[in-house]
Formats: structure tokens, C-alpha cells, sequence
């Protein structure tokens, strides 16, 4: 038996004769000599094919190979420092599954297609380097935010995804019908229920698709996205400020460790990474806006940034900034006043440096059930359906907080890309439903 390997694992096979199984992605050829590219998914091997060591018909059918036909090679390793991964492999056999035909070829070739084109095609486009490379860091965010949350004494709760009322505001909801008489909605947040998960069990988070209706067409909104979100007990803005730092240093971390090679494919400057250590730079809404008007911003005390807001507040920094204390009259019903200035809520927003933008939003919660009544009914909120939620607030209420980060916003930072799309398999977007 001949063992069958991944490319990856080439360099623990030089010498030996050994399988791979991927499809074709690139040949070049001469009248004696053929150079399949292969990829499995785990990288790119260059083969070599010599017509003088193949019975003839091989050597034609690897000839005439077609871009993605999808093959098996048998071969000997050999380490080849000018090669992709650093070696070869010398073809004893190859295996054609399936010969794509040149009558209807695959649609994405190496030159330049629209980007229309390719996010029709996404279901192919997959295969390519770059989008290859940029879900693998994805994988590698994601794997890094549990493993600091599973190391740092949260339990994983998730939360539903079909809910009964809003939590960041009514007007972005995705509504469903949930059965004949009733009406449910794709969950914005988890945030309201982490709530309830933490006062059970001390430290909690979430990590699954949140949906937002917004018609946002912008090169940071997905209407689905993957958010995170922590939600601590016995906890202040304080505590929420330093564990999403402590957060995005872990990940940041993470990506630079096991994944350089990917960023090397993806251009990613990254010794822009590599300055992404604590402390984050720390400043007020007030501050914010004061920095903005000298910067020519129209922003007024009071409003919202704008993405050009975000831009503007970290394109000379070379690590995220917090901005807290935020007027509450933008803010969710939520948000623990500020003990200092009763127009000002403990909300906090993690902005990413180079103009990335707002990667976590989050801060503390009001723990006063009567506090929490008023700002429900002063949002024309339904009191029945956040019973439940004042509940937590009349058994045992403490202080608490926690945030939401959005994965793909990071992936889009950390790998340095001009527009969200790329950075899920298939994105969902204001004008993008398919494929
Ligand atoms: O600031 P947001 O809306 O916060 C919340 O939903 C809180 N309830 C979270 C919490 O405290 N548990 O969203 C949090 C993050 C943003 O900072 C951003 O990274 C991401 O989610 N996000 C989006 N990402 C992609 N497309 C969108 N349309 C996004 N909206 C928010
Ligand atoms: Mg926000």
C-alpha cells in the first residue's frame, strides 16, 4: 500500500514514494516533459511528469490535463528549494477521477475576472490562493476566540437564533413567520439571553450568525454575520475594556504564529501586526469628537461616528483605541448610565486601527430593575415580552457586562482586505443572496 498524504505533510516524506489526491491547478508542459500543479486543499505541489519514464499514453493524458480536472498522483518526494512548498514530486503514476472538458472548462482562469463575476462564482472561487489563505485565518480567529474563552473560565451557552423581540432596535430585523399565528425574528445579538446564561454561570459567552436588516451597503456590512460575545457578572466597563483587549492580542497572537504563511500570500504587512500589544489606546466619546472636528469631521456632540469617523480616529495609531462613555441617547435601552454624567452611558466601542473601523461594541448593563423599566417604556419597548429580562434584574441582580465582536470585520483587519465579502465563504449582502 502506497500511504496516501497531504501536501503538507511532504516534508516527512522525502524520498519515499507517496500518494496525493487533489485536483489541477496549473500545468505547464514541453514536448518531454510535463509540470502538473496539484493542490489538495492543503497546498500546491509541482509535479513532474518525464515522457522517457512513463508508459506514452500517461504522459499524453497529463499533457493534456485540464485546469481543476480532479486527479490522484503517485510519486516520489523530493526537496526542492525553487519549488512552491519547497518540493517536488516525480510522477510513477497519476489517476485521472474526472477530466473537466475543454468544451465547457472552468470558468475561473488566472487572468484579472470582475469581481461580479467572482462572487457568482463563489462556489469556485473557493479553490483560489488568496480566498484559500483568507479562511484559514478565519479558522484561525475562530479557533483562538474559544480557546481564550475556554482558558479563561467562560462556559459556551449559545443563544437562539429565532427570537421574539429586538435588542439593538427594531428597524433591522429579518422577520420570519414562525408557524400560523405568529411572528419571530433572526437574533442581532445574544446578548440578552448571555445575560441570563452568566447570572447561571459567572462567565459566559456566545458565538453563532447574527443577522442585520440594515441597508447598509458598505465594505464592512454583511447582513449575516458571526459575532462573539461574552457576558461577564460581578464585572464593570473596566473588566469588559480589559478582556477585549486582552481579546484581540491573543488572536492577533494566534494569526502571526500559524498562519504567517497565509498573510505572506495575502501581502499582509505584518509588522502592522506584530505592534498589536496592550494597552490599547483609551479615549472618551467627548475626546472623539473634539479629535474629529480638528481632523474636519461634521460630526456634532451627540451624533453617531460614521465609518469616516472610525477612519479618521485610527489612521495615525498603529493599535486599536477604545472609545467609551457615549451620549445615550444613540445607545440601546440597555446601557448602565455613567455614575458622573447621567447623559452618558458605560457603552464601549474597540476600533481597529488603518481605518478598519469598529470591530466591538459592548459595555455594562443596567442591574436596577427599576432603571431598566424606565428606559424600556422611554424606547416604547413591550414590557410583556422583556419580563423575563426585568426578572433578572428582581433575583440577585449584580453588575455586569460583556461585548459583541464581529469575526468577519477581524478577518477583514487582520488580513488586510479592501471589503467584507472575502471574508466568509458565502456572504450575504444587501444585493447578495446567491450563491
Ligand atoms: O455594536 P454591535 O451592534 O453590538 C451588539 O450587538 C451588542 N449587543 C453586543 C454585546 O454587547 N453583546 O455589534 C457588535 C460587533 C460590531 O462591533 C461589529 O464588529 C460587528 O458586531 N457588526 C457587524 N459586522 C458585519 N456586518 C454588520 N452589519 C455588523 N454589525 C455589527
Ligand atoms: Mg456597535
Amino acid at each position: 500500500m502506497i500511504p496516501r498524504i497531504t501536501i503538507a505533510e511532504a516534508g516527512q516524506h522525502v524520498g519515499e514514494t507517496v500518494q496525493i489526491a487533489g485536483w489541477l491547478y496549473n500545468l505547464r508542459r514541453s514536448g518531454k516533459i510535463a509540470f502538473p500543479i496539484v493542490r489538495d486543499g492543503y497546498g500546491l505541489m509541482q509535479c513532474v511528469a518525464v515522457k522517457s519514464a512513463l508508459p506514452e499514453e500517461l504522459f499524453e493524458t497529463i499533457k493534456n490535463l485540464t485546469q481543476e480536472s480532479s486527479l490522484i498522483v503517485t510519486g516520489k518526494i523530493r526537496a526542492e528549494q525553487r519549488a512552491h512548498g519547497g518540493f517536488e514530486m516525480d510522477v510513477e503514476a497519476l489517476e485521472v477521477i474526472q477530466r473537466v472538458p475543454e468544451s465547457d472548462p472552468y470558468p475561473i482562469t488566472p487572468k484579472d475576472h470582475g469581481v461580479d463575476f467572482l462572487m457568482d462564482h463563489r462556489h469556485l472561487w473557493l479553490r483560489s490562493q488568496r480566498q484559500h489563505a483568507i479562511i484559514r485565518v478565519r479558522h484561525e480567529i475562530i479557533k483562538a476566540v474559544r480557546d481564550y474563552f475556554d482558558s479563561h473560565g467562560f462556559t459556551l451557552v449559545d443563544t437562539p437564533i429565532f427570537t421574539p423581540a429586538a435588542c439593538e432596535g427594531t428597524t433591522t430585523l429579518f422577520e420570519v413567520d414562525y408557524f400560523e399565528d405568529e411572528k419571530a425574528f433572526l437574533t442581532q445579538s445574544g446578548q440578552l439571553y448571555n445575560e441570563a446564561t452568566a447570572m447561571a454561570f459567572g462567565k459566559t459567552y456566545c458565538f453563532g450568525p447574527t443577522f442585520r436588516a440594515e441597508k447598509s451597503k458598505t465594505r464592512r456590512h454583511l447582513t449575516e454575520f458571526w459575532m462573539v460575545e461574552p457576558e461577564m457578572t460581578y464585572a464593570t466597563l473596566d473588566d469588559v475594556k480589559r478582556v477585549a483587549e486582552e481579546l484581540i492580542v491573543f488572536i492577533v497572537g494566534r494569526v502571526l504564529e500559524n498562519r504567517r504563511e497565509e498573510l505572506k500570500r495575502l501581502e499582509r504587512d505584518v509588522s502592522k501586526l506584530e505592534a498589536i500589544q496592550a494597552p490599547f489606546g483609551r479615549m472618551s466619546y467627548d475626546d472623539a469628537v473634539k479629535i474629529l472636528q480638528t481632523k474636519g469631521s461634521e460630526i456634532q456632540w451627540g451624533g453617531d461616528f460614521g465609518g469616516t469617523d472610525e477612519t479618521l480616529l485610527t489612521e495615525d495609531q498603529t493599535r486599536p483605541v477604545m472609545v467609551d462613555r457615549f451620549p445615550a441617547s444613540f445607545k440601546a435601552f440597555y446601557f448602565q448610565p455613567d455614575p458622573e454624567r447621567s447623559d452618558l452611558v458605560l457603552g464601549v466601542d474597540v476600533l481597529a486601527p488603518e481605518g478598519y473601523g469598529e470591530i466591538i461594541g459592548g459595555g455594562q448593563r443596567i442591574h436596577d430593575p427599576e432603571l431598566l423599566l424606565k428606559r424600556i417604556h422611554e424606547h416604547n419597548l413591550p414590557v410583556e415580552a422583556f419580563q423575563w429580562y426585568i426578572d433578572l434584574r428582581k433575583y440577585g441582580t449584580v453588575p455586569h457586562g460583556g461585548f459583541g465582536m464581529g469575526i468577519e470585520r477581524c478577518v477583514a483587519w487582520m488580513c488586510g482586505l479592501e471589503h467584507i465579502r472575502e471574508t466568509i465563504a458565502f456572504p450575504r449582502m444587501l444585493y447578495r443572496l446567491r450563491p
